[in-house]
């Protein structure tokens, strides 16, 4: 949600276009760039994407500069407009500022700022930003913004560039990311590390509170207080090629082919002689023998692996595991204690909501362990622990690859915990590491398949996915991945449910997609599959590769390959995703981003 990019050193304005253009996937409405140009700063925002905003600068693209910031607006204070576009000025013009996050006590501050005499022109909370900077300017911009985020309440990463202060550039941080990394020919800082793999491996993360003031090849981090802060360095070593399309139509489906490799490097020096190596966990041993509970907190398609951890644990050992997506359960009176483990799983380690829930936990004596893809960031600071998925970079707004990192992962930590309580589930193990190439064989022999299953569906308007126990989260991800990038109306429901109210909803025009695989429950799926069919339903099966009594009453079949229970998850995952994938390509829809969603939702 919102990116920030600046640099200070050799660079020309093509390089902030570049650096907006990898954080496009977060998602935004409009964008802006500002850079000094002798004694003032030139300033070009766009309602809309980066490109029109590269075709408006197009004459001045080669233009060499030696500062500049930039930013995509996800609109949150003022439609998207051109005035509301970042950056942002003082009354003077000399100022210019770019926010991500939300400044609450913005009103109050803007009457004050007008009552002395200040000017605004734009609705947003970030213009009073610049003003404050503006007022408490007297010739040190590291100080006047200082100064400045004293006076805010809220959530902040601002880019402060000024046209008087050559030198340097200054970003200040407060619950919302931001990154930073030098090297000879300059520094450069941005919400995340994307534009920044490029330039630099070594980064730093602000934490909150912290001010950062840039200058050619090195930067300075201070405490709110002024205070100059010890850096601490973190290497990326994310491939720069992840960040690229590689011959693909779209990032999604890339990701999507990347998966038997995703689940290989999750997998990478944490399985051996049939047995689960987490190595860090290995000083919670004693901890984890006294567990009463284990709560997961998360958001969206996390949320779904998170359900899915909770039917594969239990398929272990009876277990109180409880589930909840992080924005009911930061304002829900829990019960937490030292014999409780909280799991924060979150892709960007920055989804606002996850972040209180971790926050809550801790304040309640409880201790967290985060599940993230992002090394460094605010989870996984924040956490006693992480369990990084090593995805690499995931570039489109619906999450895949991630997904099926994170379900991977939360498989091991299952089994781990099981181990550590007592439990011996060897084949399980050794079933696991045999995922990558059953995975990667799958894709290869049914992608083309299930295309031709989402071409003969793409004309409707409304799905019902329905799924049973480690089949039940798969189909809420299923409906998700459909609503978020095909934009068509798609509810997951527990089978068993069904004749409780969903069923009224069935007709000729509202096909079922039915996960009915070779497992415990496939007969009870086998009568609600005939349910369906009896209100003229036309009926998706998700068949294990062997059956026959499913697929000759269904009218099409996404055949997955005949494995253990506990792995249906995965192959149901995977032909979900290409499912809705193949009906948005079909429709010629933005998929990688679609409308009204960011990729990292920073916000509550
Ligand atoms: C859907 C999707 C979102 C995220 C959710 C949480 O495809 O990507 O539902 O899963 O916004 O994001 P993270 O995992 O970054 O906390």
């Amino acid at each position: 949600m919102c990116g920030i990019y600046g640099f200070i050193g050799d660079g020309k304005v093509e390089d902030l276009i570049n650096g907006l253009k990898k954080l496009e996937y977060r998602g935004y409405d409009s964008a802006g760039i500002a850079f000094s140009r002798n004694d003032s700063l030139v300033v070009e925002k766009k309602t809309g994407k980066v490109d029109a905003l590269r075709t408006s600068v197009d004459g001045k693209l080669e233009e060499k500069i030696n500062a500049g910031i930039a930013h995509t607006r996800w609109a949150t204070h003022g439609i998207p407009n051109d005035i509301n576009a970042h950056p942002q000025m003082d009354c003077k013009k000399q100022i210019a500022v770019v926010h991500n996050g939300i400044i609450e006590n913005f009103t109050a501050l803007r009457e004050k700022l007008i009552s002395e005499g200040h000017e605004f022109i734009s609705q947003t909370d970030t213009e009073v930003i610049a003003h404050l900077i503006e007022k408490y300017f007297k010739g040190d911009l590291l100080e006047a913004v200082r100064r400045a985020t004293i006076d805010l309440e809220g959530t902040y990463a601002i880019g402060v560039i000024h046209a008087d202060v050559k030198d340097e550039i200054i970003f200040a941080r407060k619950k919302s990311p931001l990154v930073i990394t030098a090297n000879e020919h300059g520094s450069y800082c941005a919400s995340d590390v994307t534009p920044l793999i490029s330039v630099g491996r070594d980064v730093v993360f602000l934490e909150d509170g912290q001010i950062a003031r840039l200058k050619k090849g090195t930067f300075e981090i201070f405490e709110i207080s002024g205070k100059p802060v010890e850096k601490r360095f973190y290497h990326v070593d994310w491939d720069e090629k992840a960040a690229e399309k590689g011959g693909y139509k779209h990032f999604m489906i890339k990701e999507i082919h990347e998966e038997p490799r995703v689940i290989s490097d999750a997998l990478m020096g944490r399985v051996k002689d049939e047995k689960i190596f987490l190595k860090e966990m290995e000083d919670w041993k004693d901890y984890i023998k006294r567990l009463r509970k284990i709560n997961i907190i998360a958001c969206g398609t996390s949320y779904h692996a998170g359900l899915i951890f909770k039917y594969f644990f239990e398929s272990l050992r009876p277990f109180d595991v409880e589930v909840e997506v992080s924005s009911e359960y930061r304002y829900r009176n829990v019960l937490i204690d030292d014999r409780v483990l909280n799991v924060a799983i979150s892709q960007s380690g920055e989804t606002a909501d996850t972040l209180e829930s971790v926050r809550l936990a801790k304040s309640l004596g409880g201790k967290v362990l985060a599940i993230s893809n992002v090394m460094g960031s605010t989870l996984t600071r924040e956490a006693d622990k992480t369990l990084y998925i090593n995805a690499g970079p995931e570039i489109s707004v619906a999450s895949t690859k991630a997904y099926i990192g994170q379900m991977t992962v939360l498989y091991l930590l299952a089994l781990y915990i099981d181990a550590v309580m007592g439990g011996e589930h060897p084949e399980r193990v050794k079933a696991l590491s045999k995922l990558p190439e059953l995975v990667d064989n799958f894709i290869l022999t049914e992608a083309d398949a299930i295309k031709a299953v989402a071409d003969k569906y793409v004309g409707y308007s409304n799905f019902m996915y329905i799924g049973r126990n480690l089949n039940y989260p798969s189909v809420l991800e299923g409906a998700l991945k459909l609503k978020e990038i095909s934009y068509t109306n798609a509810v997951g429901y527990q089978a068993g449910e069904l004749k409780h109210g969903p069923i009224a909803l069935l007709d000729e025009k509202f096909p079922v997609m039915a996960v009915a695989v070779d497992d415990d429950l496939k007969d009870k799926m086998l009568s609600n599959i005939l349910e369906t069919k009896a209100r003229n339903a036309h009926v998706v099966a998700v068949v294990s590769a062997s059956d026959q009594k499913v697929s000759n009453l269904v009218n099409d079949v996404i055949r997955v390959p005949d494995v253990e229970n506990y792995l249906y998850p995965f192959f149901v995952g995977i032909s979900f995703q290409l499912f809705a994938y193949n009906v948005a390509n079909n429709r010629n829809l933005n998929i990688d981003m679609p409308r009204n969603l960011a990729k990292s939702v920073t916000v509550e």
